[in-house]
């Protein structure tokens, strides 16, 4: 993707706040001047969701959104798509005001723009699989025999020919979630909303869906907002990362810009144990200069854990890096690997959580 296609937003979230309780009008305007959650179920009798959120979601990226439960992640991804209304705020999908839709046009951004997979997969259990990912299909008008034949074809991409005529009980969780997939697949939406779909499965089933998304998402380069609770689940699938807490997002960035510069102690905290090898890429740390690089070249999607093994052989070289489609774009050498991969000595963060880098 070129630097202009990327920059270009496809979700605009301004200003955006969700207050729950009697009166959400009344006390906007506290919130407003900074009253905070605590305060404002204290003190008011109203719980904040969500509190004056900015956002960018760039077209082709995925977009994380982690945070601790009840940080307002579910909350945030409802409103894209309006199964929640907010207090106050602007949700645009390019020219689309959401806040504003109703009606047909309401039901047809869902069908069309944006579609969903949700964390308990959400299958009709008296459907078939190839009856689950068909009938969104048949709702927006295909005939049986168009909607079946583009079905198949999600239920092959997904992984899951052979099965199209079984039951949602007769799958384990992560073929159920393939179903969710392909269902959301087939809408063609360019828009994915992704709330925990991953978190209900065992870890390695996990692994396997995540390589099964970026693999898919290589190809298909939709605009997708994944929310997990998860910072390795994050580090992985995320272009972009936004970390909310209290409704408020506390810090915004790429997987590098968090892991390298974690805004407060708070999120230092919980990045000091990840491993960074395997978490960071060579475009994080290469440079732009190729003068004097030479042999095989690194793709700049290579972990650094993978480059270094590209240094064996020669550790005083530096490699060229090629970004697929554009050719040699930078150089990389094994000091500054070295230094990304190695921990920053204090983060200031001492006293926090300590449940590791995965419970967050
Ligand atoms: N319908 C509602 N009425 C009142 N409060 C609500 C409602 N929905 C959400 N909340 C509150 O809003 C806040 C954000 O909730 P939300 O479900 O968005 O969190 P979350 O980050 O998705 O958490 P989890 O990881 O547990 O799914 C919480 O304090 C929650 O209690
Ligand atoms: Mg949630």
């Amino acid at each position: 993707m070129s630097p202009a296609d990327r920059a270009s937003a496809k979700i605009v979230i301004r200003d955006l706040y969700k207050i729950f309780g009697p009166n959400p009008a009344a006390v906007l305007p506290l919130v407003r001047d900074g009253v905070g959650k605590t305060d404002l179920l204290e003190a008011h009798g109203h719980v904040l969701g969500l509190d004056a959120i900015n956002m960018d979601v760039r077209a082709g990226d995925v977009h994380v959104v982690m945070g601790l439960s009840g940080s307002g992640k579910s909350t945030l991804i409802r409103h894209l798509n309006r199964l929640i209304d907010p207090t106050a705020g602007s949700i645009r999908v390019e020219d689309i005001e959401v806040t504003r839709l109703n009606g047909r046009d309401l039901r047809n951004f869902r069908r069309h723009r944006a579609s969903m997979v949700f964390q308990r997969f959400a299958l009709h259990p008296h459907r078939t699989v190839l009856g689950n990912v068909a009938y969104g299909l048949r709702v927006r008008g295909l005939s049986r025999a168009g909607a079946e034949e583009k079905a198949r074809a999600w239920i092959e991409r997904v992984g899951l020919t052979g099965f199209e005529d079984r039951y949602p009980a007769a799958l384990s969780g992560g073929m159920q979630q393939r179903v969710g997939l392909a269902r959301a697949l087939a809408t063609d939406s360019d828009i994915m909303l992704m709330d925990e779909a991953f978190s209900a499965l065992d870890p390695l089933i996990r692994t396997d869906m995540q390589d099964m998304l970026l693999r898919l998402q290589a190809d298909l380069k939709k605009t997708i907002v994944f929310i997990t609770h998860d910072l390795d689940e994050a580090l992985r699938l995320g272009d972009r990362i936004a970390i909310l807490r209290d409704g408020r997002v506390i810090q915004e960035g790429t997987t590098p810009e968090i892991v390298m510069h974690p805004a407060d102690a708070y999120i230092a905290d919980f990045v000091k144990d990840i491993n960074r090898a395997r978490v960071l890429r060579v475009k994080a740390v290469m440079s732009a200069a190729t003068d004097g690089a030479r042999g095989p070249a690194l793709s700049a999607q290579t972990t650094l854990e993978e480059a270094l093994t590209g240094f064996h052989d020669d550790p005083s070289a530096r490699r060229p890096v090629e970004r697929a489609g554009e050719g040699i774009v930078g150089s990389v050498g094994l000091p500054e690997i070295l230094r990304a991969i190695e921990r920053p000595g204090t983060t200031g963060g001492t006293n926090g959580p300590g449940a590791g880098a995965s419970a967050f």
